[in-house]
């Protein structure tokens, strides 16, 4: 007997569904129930042979063929938290804000394509990738994992990196749903939000996410919204994802993030992961004690199962089972570098770059003598070949899992490489940073600061002395550059110092060499920002970070650091947001406060203008421009579409509706179209239900940053409702 005969799920002719069918009638009761929850692997006593040691791990039923779900989290490349996996390294991409920063589609989807490669060649079936929650406070220590503050921006570039990790026959979440916008305290916040502006903001940029990349699975968040904890939310998982979106996927608890069983599983949450962190296992004994006493109907249990054998089937993991194979990490580190090369931003240049070759350069602090900064958490990767430096975490909610992890690629050694003599000075003697400047033609800082999951920063401000050392190199050289690697936005007390600003965020596994190539002008400078640098905390929605005791600074840290600690809230506490959808530059925006960056602003070697925009109405907005490249050098220029539109709060507010990429040569024009979303132009309507286009002329511009507009008109829009 063929294979079809015997095991008829396996006829790859047949939908996912009925594959998914068949499969459920053969499962016991035990069968299922172990199919919707699953350990920590390394945590069990004994680590089973199948197992791939990464974050998450739930038998397969051998007896059938479904296959062991071997999960990994993979924000950045593939992760190896606390070491888990000795020894075993992996590519590490920049982080996503600077990914973010290329605005760049296809450069999202090789990423994600890298990434899941090297997972499915390390064993891995399911990524716990697509981390997209909107940046809606700079000082967020896990914005470094995001994608920024914008809903287009960050669904579009999420949905790409997600296909292009599934590309590989492997299952992608994307997380964490929804509106896990603050680490401190992550775990008791209830977030506060009306619909509208839930849905006009990080729901959207979810729904664009699972539009465009189908992510087999999606994780709750561990807040709760509304009350209730995203993981056991009617609203959130029932009424939003699988009905207005009609989601086929399954979902999955964050680690933790699971808190009961019945309401959970009427709820809509379909797998409980890192079972050993929740209170008790909800969806082991207890659920199949709740389906038999009728308190969760079996029809939910298989629904359950259903989402999770049909993602399998429909991402190919049943048809191309994951088998260890060799990893060409040169190819890969290629990846990382043109992902690096394409995120770094230059925000300021008074002349100095690029870098003539030649030059004796002074390179200062950052540790840049080894390598380059990495964030902390769960999306830790560690390099191939180990870290160049490591320092213990002995303070605050991270430090039972982060170290602070630098990638060995060291600027130093690369910018040695470029310049005629380099001179090194760790930065912590003052006198001798200023002397190796004064001796210098050019001075490069590198300024850091690290961030990480389960931990908010408490200020904006570079930590440690780095304020006054940057300060005092720039008036012992006045040609003083400034290389940032930050998890997000700072605060610059010392920009009229710097010659030039480059943020370099925290630049993955071949970080050091891009910087070098973007300073001396190999690679030319096209980042955008995709999250608004302020000019201060005050000028934030909420100044203080909502539950953060301040504590005094950690001493004798090597990175000066001074997290909290401290974290006040035990039981819940609500956060409201006032600013609704009005996120980032919308809220700079409306409140008319100039940040010190905007959203969607970077600078080039070289200049371009727009021209002749021409608009066209009706069902949505369709712009057609034409870009030139006036200056002497070859550049990328990223025009941005926006539109001041009314939303769910009836308040007129601006929005990006669209963007494109053009890379011209000297003195080339290109004529470029950009067509919008049509949500972007409409107010969600909680009462339609759906997304409500009044109609009429809407006041459309072309920008080059949210706030500078090179082009200007109008369209006129149809009336119409479009489903939820
Ligand atoms: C994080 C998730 C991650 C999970 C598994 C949690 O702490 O919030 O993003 O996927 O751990 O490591």
């Amino acid at each position: 007997m063929s294979q079809a005969d015997t095991r008829p799920w396996m006829d790859a002719g047949r939908s996912h569904d009925e594959r998914a069918d068949l499969l459920i009638a053969e499962l016991s009761l035990d069968e299922m129930i172990a199919l919707v929850h699953g350990p920590m692997p390394n945590l069990l006593d004994e680590v089973p042979a199948d197992a791939a040691r990464g974050a998450g791990y739930v038998p397969g039923v051998a007896r059938l063929g479904i296959p062991p779900q071997n999960a990994t989290d993979a924000s950045l490349g593939v992760a190896n938290p606390r070491k888990v996996r000795e020894g075993d390294g992996a590519t590490a991409l920049p982080s996503g804000l600077a990914l973010a920063s290329s605005w760049d589609p296809d450069l999202a989807r090789r990423a994600g394509a890298m990434v899941g490669a090297e997972a499915r060649a390390k064993g891995f079936n399911i990524l716990l990738g697509g981390g997209v929650n909107l940046a809606r406070d700079p000082r967020c220590g896990r914005n470094f994992e995001y994608l920024g503050e914008d809903p287009l921006l960050a669904g579009v570039l999420v949905g790409e990196a997600i296909a292009g990790a599934q590309s590989n026959d492997i299952v992608c979440t994307i997380k964490h749903f929804a509106i896990n916008d603050q680490e401190t305290c992550r775990h008791v916040v209830d977030v506060q939000i009306d619909e509208g502006a839930l849905r006009e903001s990080d729901l959207l940029a979810f729904q664009i996410g699972i539009e465009r990349g189908q992510p087999g699975s999606v994780m709750s968040a561990y807040n709760r919204l509304g009350g209730d904890w995203c993981g056991e939310n009617d609203f959130l998982l029932n009424r939003v994802l699988k009905g207005d979106w009609a989601y086929p996927g399954w979902v999955m608890s964050d680690w933790g993030g699971c808190h009961s069983t019945a309401k959970a599983a009427l709820g809509g949450l379909d797998q409980e992961s890192g079972e050993q962190l929740d209170k008790q296992v909800y969806f082991g004994e207890l659920l199949k004690t709740a389906v038999q006493e009728g308190e969760v109907p079996f029809e939910r249990l298989t629904d359950m199962v259903r989402r999770i054998l049909r993602s399998l089937i429909a991402h190919g993991v049943f048809d191309r089972l994951v088998e260890r194979e060799e990893i060409d990490y040169e190819a890969h580190a290629q990846v990382a570098q043109a992902a690096a090369e394409a995120g770094l931003v230059l925000l300021r240049n008074q002349g100095l770059l690029p870098l003539a070759p030649g030059l004796k350069v002074a390179v200062i602090g950052g540790h840049a003598d080894v390598g380059v900064l990495s964030g902390g958490g769960s999306s830790q990767v560690i390099p191939v070949g180990g870290p160049a430096l490591e320092i213990p975490v002995t303070i605050g909610p991270s430090s039972a899992f982060s170290r602070i992890t630098y990638h060995p690629s060291s600027p130093l050694a690369a910018i040695g490489q470029r310049a005629a003599q380099v001179t090194y000075a760790d930065g912590r003697d003052l006198a001798a940073a200023m002397a190796i400047a004064a001796d210098a033609d050019v001075a490069v800082i590198f300024a850091e600061q690290w961030t990480t999951e389960a931990e908010d920063l408490p200020t904006l401000a570079l930590p440690g002395d780095q304020h006054t050392l940057i300060a005092a190199v720039a008036s012992a050289n006045e040609k003083t550059l400034v290389v940032l690697e930050t998890g997000g936005p700072v605060i610059m007390p010392w920009l009229d110092d710097a010659a030039a600003v480059l943020q370099a965020w925290y630049p993955g596994a071949r970080g050091g060499e891009a910087i070098a190539r973007l300073l001396f002008g190999e690679a030319e400078p096209s980042g955008r920002l995709p999250i608004s640098f302020p000019r201060s905390a005050d000028d934030l929605v909420r100044p203080e970070i909502p539950g953060m005791i301040f504590g005094p600074p950690v001493e004798g840290a090597t990175i000066p650091t001074s997290y909290p600690g401290v974290q006040q809230h035990k039981g819940r506490f609500s956060v409201p947001h006032p600013e609704g959808a009005a996120v980032g530059y919308r809220w700079f925006d409306r409140q008319q406060t100039q940040p010190l960056f905007p959203f969607g602003f970077g600078l080039s070697y070289t200049r371009f203008v727009h021209e002749n925009l021409s608009l066209e109405g009706g069902a949505t907005v369709r712009a057609r421009f034409t870009v030139a490249n006036v200056g002497d050098r070859a550049g990328v220029d990223t025009p941005q579409l926006y539109a001041r539109v009314k939303g769910a709060d009836a308040q007129p507010g601006l929005r990006l509706i669209g963007w494109t990429r053009v890379a011209l040569a000297p003195g080339e024009r290109r004529e470029v179209e950009i067509t919008a979303d049509p949500r972007l132009l409409a107010a969600y309507d909680v009462t339609a239900p759906g997304w409500r286009i009044a109609g009429g002329v809407v006041a459309v511009t072309l920008q080059s940053d949210a706030r500078t507009v090179t082009l200007s008109g109008e369209a006129e829009l149809e009336a119409r409702t479009l489903a939820p």
